[in-house]
């Protein structure tokens, strides 16, 4: 029998009836974001090709010239060629970074399930059991949801809808859960780069009512919240971290209380507690940012840092292990992980930005961490690149559905947001 579990995980709750999440923010306080260009959007419309298969396994973009070589980097995209831009001669000596191009990696046999009722964007995810809630994010740079859709997997449908309370975050909720209760921490309210909001609220999901909790000292853009061993931590910027100690839907406690400090801050992480130790892996610095002055909060991107570190916190929780890198920066994976099989499967992302066209490029690999021996491999790919997926594991599949998916198999740039739903039969 296969050993599966998610971020809820009762099996891993042990006997303790207290348990913690953890919760990152972004660093630029104040400033939620969205990880999409406004482009991308208005082009959602006119994207109708639709590839279910990612043929090519050639890097899209050729890189790395030996030292003192001229570099002939192709400049070839979905889009056509690029123009090399004026003033922009020292590219032809700068080294580049390969971390952008894609990993080799064999094919899964995905098949298409049932589409969620809406695309999503920074929603966030929680499964229970054969249940998978799938919780608000952004319809467009404009729309944001204010509900969960329902996934059964035993029956393969989308079940239910649970509309959330009008004053829940929209996108980049931090969520964690103990197997009956989906706590939604902070995350932004309302469209476009709009700000973060304080508030807390769970789920009971047997009851399908919304309890009221404690909301965050202040208005923090959580980016991972994490899980449970005892309480729930999370850090922001100045990579301070708070906690809670929560049984049955409730606070054990006042307030939040100082926890460790996490090595780095950043959102887009994920957050993963498995073995009562708490891994942090991949991640941002800088992000999508409101322009400043702007009356609807436009997005403007912001210079990103992508992150390939994993960072372990275990037994008294008074250290932070740096622990080996994923094969290349990841960010943008809140859940988009599952633990199977003693192993932390991670499902596409962002990674580094293009060295010289700076375009935001996407992740279509399915990475796992093995938790025994703490190294990395690439397991597969996606049908396509994509973002902000959300994961779950159910009966041998690997499954994913929603975030923003590539141009094509030429173009790891971002393009369409999507309520796909995809799994795949895996044996890690
Ligand atoms: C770049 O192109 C030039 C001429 O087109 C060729 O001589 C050189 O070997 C190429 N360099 C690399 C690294 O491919
Ligand atoms: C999920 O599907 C199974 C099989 O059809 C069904 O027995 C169960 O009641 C469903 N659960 C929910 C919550 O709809
Ligand atoms: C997990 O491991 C068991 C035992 O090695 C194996 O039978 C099973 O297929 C594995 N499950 C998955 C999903 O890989």
């Amino acid at each position: 029998m296969a050993k599966h579990q998610h971020q809820p995980q009762p099996k891993t709750n042990n006997s303790c009836s207290k348990f913690v999440f953890i919760v990152t923010f972004a660093c630029l306080v104040g400033l939620a974001c969205i990880i999409n260009l406004a482009s991308s959007f208005s082009l959602y419309n006119t994207y109708l090709s639709f590839t279910s298969n990612w043929v090519s396994h050639k890097p899209p973009f050729v890189v790395v010239p030996k030292a003192g070589e001229e570099p002939n980097i192709s400049y070839k995209t979905g889009d056509g060629v690029l123009k090399r831009k004026k003033g922009h001669t020292s590219d032809s000596k700068r080294v580049l970074s390969a971390t952008f191009a894609d990993l080799p990696a064999p094919d899964l046999p995905w098949e298409q399930m049932p589409s969620a009722p809406v695309p999503r964007l920074d929603g966030s995810s929680i499964q229970i059991g054969n249940l998978f809630y799938v919780i608000s994010g952004y319809g467009s740079l404009d729309y944001v949801h204010s509900h969960v859709d329902v996934f059964n997997f035993s029956d393969n449908t989308w079940c239910a809808r649970i509309e959330a309370p009008k004053y829940m975050a929209n996108s980049h909720l931090g969520v964690a859960s103990d197997g009956r209760f989906i706590y939604v921490v902070s995350g932004q309210y309302g469209p476009q780069c709009r700000g973060p909001t304080s508030v807390t609220y769970v789920l009971d999901t047997q009851t399908r009512e919304w309890l009221d909790f404690p909301p965050l000292p202040a208005p923090r853009q959580v980016t991972l919240i994490p899980i449970l061993v005892k309480y729930m931590i999370f850090h922001d910027t100045a990579l301070s971290t708070l906690g809670f100690s929560v049984k049955d839907g409730k606070a054990l406690e006042k307030d939040w209380q100082p926890m460790i400090q996490i090595p780095r801050g950043g959102p887009h992480r994920a957050c993963v507690v498995a073995n009562d130790r708490l891994f942090v892996i991949g991640g941002q610095e800088g992000d999508f940012m409101a322009k400043p002055g702007s009356p609807i909060f436009k997005c403007s991107r912001r210079n990103e840092v992508v992150y390939e570190d994993v960072y372990m916190l275990e037994g008294e929780m008074k250290e932070w292990k740096v622990l080996p890198p994923m094969p290349k920066p990841n960010s943008h994976i809140e859940c988009s992980w599952v633990i199977v099989n003693n192993s932390i499967i991670i499902t596409g992302g962002t990674t580094e930005k293009h060295p010289v066209n700076n375009r935001m490029i996407l992740v279509g690999e399915v990475f796992q961490f093995h938790l025994d021996s703490l190294t990395w491999s690439v397991i597969g790919k996606l049908p396509y690149r994509a973002k902000t997926t959300l994961a779950a594991f159910w009966d041998g599949y690997l499954y994913f559905t929603s975030g923003q998916r590539d141009r094509g198999p030429d173009n790891p740039q971002p393009m369409k947001v999507v309520g796909e739903m995809w799994r795949a039969k895996i044996n890690v």
